[in-house]
């Protein structure tokens, strides 16, 4: 769990970057309709959690900067007995404001006219525009006298960026989740059916260890289908002899988790399948090696291209100069994606990549990234010897970044092919 403190001072963190005379204003993500009446599980607005922690719908959190000093306002559903009925408790204004150390909460009702009374002597508004919401046109419309408009989510981001203690505990909870819910695939995969199946008995574990849910829509793909990198439906047959790539990591207390492993269905690799897979975890192991504070996480990814690309000429699957290969984009064709990405509250993380000069930001202390090298050879791809074709393989980890090295947060899954073979 996240303390109250830590809020306190992401916020004073917050306020320290913005302008003065400015008011910020944060919105609860709104619920999602998933069909005529029936909604989508709620799910909280990461950037709105991540500055105060707060779970409810229908609510909005206010910074206001004068000159030095702030004041913070939290705005929350009314208690409603009738709709608490049907929909759960509220906090209301009362609780809320009990829990949370912000200087006044109102109620939700009552944002448009202190909004308007709070926008008055300020001169500027930060928000994030890009959400899709009403309200944000709304807030636009309320803002519009005021001279300058900026996005909000670039200033959380740089703070979400680095990962507090709390923060970290809460991914390795995630991950201990996750690391059995793999291993059961593990031990499993050769007496199910299905894709989907295997799917139930990963989720099942999620939900038994007390993940909220699944951290993205796991992509459960066996054989060729791992060829496709979004590959969701999950609803065909496990094959023999095949491999079946699994991207599920689940997300707990709002933290995610992002591992993929590629396990054979039967429990044991064909040689062609070893020889690639030797290859992307060799991959996978050198360039976790290299993260450390300072390393540009392009120069990461440049380094994986080349290795990878080595090893595919090793393998007879790509001819050639290992930089002419990569310039004429043949690698790109096996290997479309990059290294990894930072990860946190969202399984991509929003922090951002480079800084407001536009300058890559180089990995810093605390920072959590995935490292996720992969290739992918359809099976109709009549220029890589037969045996290799229809293979798809992923292998990623997430990892911490420290001052002097890294810390692989989810260095106890299974992903040597002895351990896989054993369960
Ligand atoms: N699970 C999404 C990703 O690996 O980036
Ligand atoms: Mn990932
Ligand atoms: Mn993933």
């Amino acid at each position: 769990m996240i303390k109250e403190k830590e809020y306190v001072k992401r916020r004073s963190a917050l306020v320290k970057k913005l302008k003065r005379h400015s008011i910020t204003i944060l919105l609860s993500a709104k619920a999602q309709q998933r069909s005529n009446d029936t909604e989508y599980p709620y799910r909280q607005n990461s950037n709105f959690y991540y500055m105060c922690g707060f779970k409810e719908d229908n609510a909005a959190l206010v910074i206001v900067k004068k000159d030095k000093n702030s004041k913070t306002y939290l705005f929350v559903q009314k208690k409603d007995e009738l709709l608490e009925l049907w929909t759960g408790k509220r906090l209301g204004k009362k609780e809320a404001k009990a829990i949370f150390n912000v200087d006044a909460v109102f109620t939700m009702d009552k944002f448009d006219k202190q909004i308007t009374e709070l926008f008055k002597d300020k001169l500027s508004l930060y928000f994030d525009f890009t959400m899709k919401d009403e309200r944000v046109d709304q807030l636009r419309e309320l803002g519009s006298n005021l001279l300058c408009h900026y996005n909000i989510s670039h200033k959380v981001g740089e703070l979400r960026l680095c990962k507090s203690n709390a923060e970290i505990t809460l991914i390795k909870k995630a991950l201990s989740i996750t690391k059995e819910a793999h291993h059961l695939a593990m031990s499993k995969a050769k007496n199910l059916n299905s894709e989907d199946e295997l799917q139930a008995e990963i989720e099942y574990v999620f939900k038994k260890r007390g993940a909220y849910s699944d951290a993205y829509t796991s992509i459960v793909a066996c054989g060729n289908n791992a060829n496709t990198l979004h590959y969701i439906k999950n609803d065909e047959k496990l094959q023999n002899n095949k491999l079946i790539l699994i991207d599920a990591g689940c997300e707990y207390d709002y933290y995610a988790s992002d591992i993929t492993r590629t396990i054979p269905v039967n429990g044991k690799f064909t040689q062609a399948q070893k020889e690639l897979y030797s290859m992307i975890l060799s991959v996978e192991k050198e360039i976790i090696r290299m993260v450390k504070a300072g390393v540009m996480r392009t120069d990461l990814h440049t380094k994986s291209e080349e290795l990878l690309c080595e090893g595919l000429i090793s393998l007879g699957i790509l001819k050639g100069d290992v930089k002419k290969l990569i310039k004429k984009k043949k690698l790109k064709k096996y290997y479309p994606h990059g290294i990894g990405h930072w990860m946190g509250l969202d399984v991509h993380d929003t922090g951002p990549y480079k800084d407001t000069k536009g300058k890559e930001i180089p990995l810093l202390a605390g920072m959590v990234m995935t490292v996720e090298p992969g290739i992918y050879i359809p099976e109709d791809d009549t220029s890589v010897p037969k045996r290799f074709r229809g293979i798809g393989i992923r292998i990623e980890d997430d990892i911490l970044v420290t001052k002097d090295a890294c810390e692989n947060l989810s260095n106890e899954i299974f992903k040597e092919i002895e351990d896989i073979e054993s369960l």
